[in-house]
């Protein structure tokens, strides 16, 4: 495993929207434990594949649960409203209260290209809102109603 550069606000690569996972072959594997490696050595509850200058509609996540990935997720379902701070590895420092949905359902395939459904709530579910965002080019700011003072 390697740890790899997060991409920082500013960078174009952040705004693209990416394209599907195809091939679910050990590059990808690499890839995921990259990731994971990277998001834990920052702190971070979630890493997405253009915060690695991916281009690919993947990302981890782990709020302390345990490690979670998703390829080619899709949110099928929310409902429900939380509003609490939220931060980005790619936007150091900065932190802002969102509004997200409480409860969200999300379909994605697994790294063996396995497809599974998740039902998730509260941290969860916002940080799976903020990575799923990632894929399609929006950052977290785009759903602050306020940002925080450091
Ligand atoms: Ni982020």
């Amino acid at each position: 495993m390697a740890i790899r550069n997060v991409v920082k606000e500013g960078d174009p690569v952040l705004n693209k929207v990416c394209r599907p996972v195809e091939k679910f072959d050990d590059k990808l594997k690499s890839l995921l434990d990259d990731m994971y490696e990277t998001m834990t050595a920052n702190d971070g509850v979630g890493l997405a594949g253009p915060q690695v200058g991916i281009l690919r509609r993947l990302f981890v996540i782990d709020i302390g649960d345990g490690r979670l990935e998703f390829m080619n997720p899709r949110i099928i379902k929310t409902s429900g409203v939380q509003e609490s701070s939220e931060g980005c590895l790619s936007c150091p420092g900065e932190f802002g209260i969102t509004r997200r949905p409480m409860y969200v359902t999300v379909e994605a395939y697994n790294r063996e290209g396995d497809r599974f459904t998740l039902n998730a709530e509260g941290l969860l579910a916002k940080a799976i809102c903020h990575e799923n965002d990632h894929l399609d080019g929006i950052l977290f700011k785009e759903h602050v109603i306020r940002m925080e003072k450091n």
